[in-house]
């Protein structure tokens, strides 16, 4: 696995931006979701940035435009200093790979375990069979599959085997960078240490780089070196995660981690306590988004946006963090 030779960031989001337009119904207008809105950060090779926050706030639209899966309306998303939208297919897939939430819809279920990992492979062109078969043997091996499942189909396999080879397909190529969109979710709980501990050996042995997006903290806890709270589109907070864990400064985010404390396994969405209905992304709040539902909020909240501050602690962004800061 190469390691950077630049001090380029491996993973660069500059005023990434998505809109989509939504018809609810065929005689109504077309409302404007705006699911990603003006979101910058720099993820340093090496390091885990996870990405928080409830339902419908974001994280899959940014994950999906990070992959190039999606086009930005507008901004940039550069891997190793390089615009992710000038490079080709082949190049962007060696330098960077999902792994999603539900390893049944992402594998096909006509192919045998080995075909599924060597897709990747083929898709490159040019790679002898002697080769693929090695690199796909290694795959496998790197995250606990046996040989013998090399012939099975995912329909034979248990939800974590499953996983486990979507991140194998995902590391064929030896990318730099994996972004992983709920990865632990749809396992059973006992699995999802399992894979989670996985991936935070993949990442140690092999110094990838990861965007972890999880709707649930202690999984982000356990294996993110940063943090960025999602609300509405925007990034709310960003910092080191031993920092965010320990003194959340975004009132959005200590309500976050406050709905920890009461969990509800297998719910998924955290119930945040502050009424449980996320505010409609085509309709978001003026002022800052946060204030219908903030404990804290101020009169110039409901008017005024707030500006991203940015210190020595991370980022923030709310009119009170501007006043102390
Ligand atoms: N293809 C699409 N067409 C229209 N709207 C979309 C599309 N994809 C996402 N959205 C909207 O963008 C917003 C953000 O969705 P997104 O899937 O990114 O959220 P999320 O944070 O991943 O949610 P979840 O935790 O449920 O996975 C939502 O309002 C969603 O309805
Ligand atoms: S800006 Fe105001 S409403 Fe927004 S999070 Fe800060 S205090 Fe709450
Ligand atoms: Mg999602």
């Amino acid at each position: 696995m190469s390691t950077t030779a630049t001090s380029a960031p491996a993973i660069e989001v500059r005023g990434l931006r998505r809109e989509f337009r939504v018809r609810q119904g065929i005689f109504s207008a077309p409302r404007q979701v705006i699911a990603v809105d003006d979101v910058s950060f720099a993820v340093p090779a090496g390091s885990v940035l996870g990405v928080v926050g409830e339902s419908g706030c974001g994280k899959s639209t940014l994950a999906r435009l990070i992959l190039n899966l999606l086009a930005p309306t507008s901004g940039d998303v550069l891997v190793d200093g390089k615009r992710l939208a000038d490079m080709d297919r082949r190049a962007r897939a060696r330098l960077i790979q999902p792994v999603f939430q539900d390893p049944f819809a992402s594998l096909n279920p006509r192919r045998r375990v080995r075909d599924i990992i060597a897709m990747p492979l083929i898709a490159q062109g040019d790679v002898a069979t002697d080769d693929m078969n090695r690199r796909v043997a290694e795959a496998m091996e790197r995250v606990g599959l046996s040989r013998d499942q090399a012939q099975r189909y995912p329909a034979q396999l248990s939800g974590g085997q499953r996983q486990r080879v979507a991140i194998a397909r995902a590391l064929v190529l030896r990318p730099r960078i994996v972004v992983c969109d709920e990865p632990t979710s749809a396992l059973d709980v006992s699995v999802q240490a399992q894979i989670l501990n996985l991936l935070a050996e993949l990442r140690r042995d092999l110094g990838l780089t990861y965007l972890f997006i999880s709707h649930n903290l202690a999984v982000v806890e356990h294996i993110a070196t940063e943090v960025a709270v999602m609300y509405l589109g925007r990034i709310v907070e960003r910092t080191e995660s031993e920092r965010l864990f320990a003194a959340p400064r975004h009132p959005y985010t200590r309500a976050l981690l406050a709905s920890v404390l009461t969990p509800e396994p297998g719910l998924g969405v955290p119930d945040v306590g502050l009424g449980d209905i996320m505010p409609d992304p085509a309709n978001i709040p003026p002022g800052c988004r946060f204030h219908p539902r903030c404990p804290v909020a101020i009169a110039r909240c409901a008017t005024e946006a707030p500006k991203s501050t940015a210190d020595a602690a991370g980022l923030v962004e709310c009119h009170l963090a501007e006043s102390v800061g």
